[in-house]
């Protein structure tokens, strides 16, 4: 039977289009405030999303704000902020998030240093702002790349099953990781600053030990291993900061980083009187990639 137009019209004006309106609607009501944008999710493609399968509470949908809530910590190339991706009034849709920022033009060590270097390389106005800008250009470029490197690396060593957080997103200089903290937005503590009995920290080396041997397995060494880019979450020791992981084999310093986390490692816990050999562990791993 054909359908006369009218009928047909009709139907196009179902309930499900009119939900989608509402849901227009309700979208163009909810405004970000200063500390608020939308979610970058659905802009983002299928390489720069973390692997599956993912975990549950990773939060998807486009009608959802992030909120940032407040700095974790400033560094030397990237600072870590703590924030919020949500879906307003939904609160099963709502999580916690680590982004890392690699630092691009907006630097402020890159504007004191294009001063410094305006009318000691060229007297020329027109050449120092080109000069300036080109390298402005070239440190976004390299906050992007070390923010992709973190990514792929977190995303890598999550598969491998070790224990880093979770690795959501990248975009630009930015990486987009699980909080490791709690609820209210409490990062978990270094390692640096974990205090604990003798058999505590012979449980975190333990589990120091075992991640190595995740990484080993892979080819890998961190590379930037110490009680500072460690963290413990609800008793288990996790890895951070990943950009500079070593291809052990294929990096003339490889075998030279590795054995640097060794010694890094073993140092810091015999200090806490763990008994642990940082040539033992060395030759253990090797072990792994061999
Ligand atoms: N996923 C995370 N969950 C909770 N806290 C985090 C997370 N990632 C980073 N942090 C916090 O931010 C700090 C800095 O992170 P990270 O080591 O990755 O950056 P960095 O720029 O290399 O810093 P640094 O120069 O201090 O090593 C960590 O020591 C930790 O306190
Ligand atoms: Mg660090």
């Amino acid at each position: 039977m054909t359908e006369s137009p009218a009928s047909s019209e009709a139907a196009s004006f179902d309930a499900t289009s009119f939900d989608s309106l509402e849901t227009a609607l309700s979208f163009a009501e909810v405004e970000p405030g200063a500390n608020q944008r939308w979610t970058t999710w659905p802009s983002s493609t299928p390489t720069e999303r973390g692997p599956d399968p993912r975990p549950a509470w990773v939060v998807t949908s486009a009608g959802a704000l992030d909120t940032e809530l407040g700095i974790l910590k400033t560094g030397k190339e990237a600072d870590v902020f703590l924030l919020e991706r949500a879906v307003p009034d939904d609160p099963t849709q709502h999580t916690l998030l680590a982004a890392k920022r690699y630092r691009g033009i907006e630097n402020r060590s890159f504007q004191r240093s294009a001063v410094y270097t305006e009318g000691r390389s060229t007297r020329n106005t027109r050449d120092t702002r080109a000069l300036a800008k080109k390298t402005a250009h070239g440190r976004e470029v390299a906050a992007a790349q070390w923010s992709l490197a973190e990514f792929e690396a977190l995303c890598r060593m999550w598969e491998r099953g070790a224990p880093v957080p979770y690795p959501v997103q990248v975009s630009g200089t930015e990486v987009l990781m699980e909080f490791l903290g709690d609820d209210r937005g409490i990062a978990a503590p270094r390692l640096a600053q974990v205090r604990g009995s003798n058999a505590e920290m012979q449980e975190y080396f333990t589990q120091v030990v075992e991640l190595m041997r995740v990484f080993a397995a892979a080819g890998f060494a961190h590379g930037d291993l110490s009680a500072y880019n460690l963290l413990v979450h609800d008793g288990r020791v996790r890895v951070i900061d990943l950009p500079q992981i070593v291809d052990v084999i294929a990096n003339p310093q490889g075998l030279d980083l590795l054995h640097r986390d060794c010694v890094n490692v073993c140092d810091w816990f015999a200090r806490r009187r763990v008994e642990c050999d940082a040539e033992a562990l060395f030759a253990d791993l090797l072990g792994m990639l061999f």
